[in-house]
């Protein structure tokens, strides 16, 4: 069966400089493959090469086995393909139901056209949207939070929140950069536990970027390291984290 997605020799020239050179990877539903690498290896860039906010200079992309790489970054949401940002972003000024109901609105949704003209599709679509962000904040054990508005939570919350949204598009692939980052050593743990059961429950590829050791050992099945935009290693977190070129680029640093 095709991977839920692949990449093929992407490659992203800023100038004269190759953020990233030659990245091929691939991640299969129910997988997570961990991105990891030291600041700047080009693990973002490459994220926005998959989402389609940064075109390639060279390779493809692909969703399901369909090459996407000038494939609108609207299309392959609507394909499949939900992520979470290094630094969280939610839109402020919305409680975080409504966060949550306009990535649901839009999996749901009953049109464009509906909705400009207000036909009675939009009352069903933003019933089925309320419906869907619902039962995902209470998967997620925050249906406490629906009414908050966003800019007040904490970053932990914020950062559950971010993921929460992503989970409405009913993801086939999940990207997830650094959703660890700022999180204290408790909410870590309770959030490594509530990725391994969305992996379990949802069955989704998951591309996950993150520094924490902790997180990436115990979700990831296979782990790429990137180095100046190219993949330095890769293998099962074992073979990577034994592997001695990662150590002296990257783990020997971080550990
Ligand atoms: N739009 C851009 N123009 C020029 N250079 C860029 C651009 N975006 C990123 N870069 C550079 O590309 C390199 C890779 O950046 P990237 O953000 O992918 O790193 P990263 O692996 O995500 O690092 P970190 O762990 O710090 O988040 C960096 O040197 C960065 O400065
Ligand atoms: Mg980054």
């Amino acid at each position: 069966m095709a991977a839920a997605l692949e990449l093929r020799g992407v490659g992203v020239r800023f100038g004269t400089f190759d953020a990233v050179d030659g990245v091929s990877l691939s991640v299969h539903a129910g997988e997570v493959v961990g991105l990891i690498g030291p600041n700047g290896a080009g693990k973002t860039v490459t994220f926005n090469v998959i989402t389609g906010l940064q075109p390639p200079t060279r390779g493809q992309v692909l969703l399901g086995g369909v090459d996407v790489t000038k494939t609108a970054a609207h299309t392959r949401t609507a394909m499949g393909l939900a992520r979470t940002f290094q630094v969280v972003q939610l839109f402020a000024g919305m409680s975080v139901l409504e966060n949550l109901m306009v990535a649901a609105h839009r999996f749901t949704h009953a049109g464009v056209v509906t909705d400009a003209l207000r036909l009675p599709g939009r009352r069903r679509s933003l019933d089925s949207a309320r419906e869907r962000a619902s039962a995902v904040l209470a998967f997620l054990g925050l249906a406490h939070l629906a009414d908050v508005e966003v800019s007040s939570l904490p970053v932990g919350q914020a950062r559950l929140v971010e993921l929460a949204r992503a989970l409405c598009l009913k993801p086939k692939v999940l990207l997830l950069d650094e959703p660890a980052s700022g999180l204290d050593p408790v909410e870590t743990h309770d959030f490594v536990a509530l990725l391994a059961e969305v992996r379990a429950t949802l069955g989704c590829a998951m591309l996950l970027v993150e520094h924490d050791m902790g997180v990436v050992m115990p979700l990831c099945d296979h782990l790429v390291v990137m180095n100046f935009g190219r993949v330095l290693a890769e293998g099962t977190p074992t073979e990577v984290r034994d592997d001695p070129e990662v150590k002296t680029a990257y783990l020997g640093a971080a550990v």
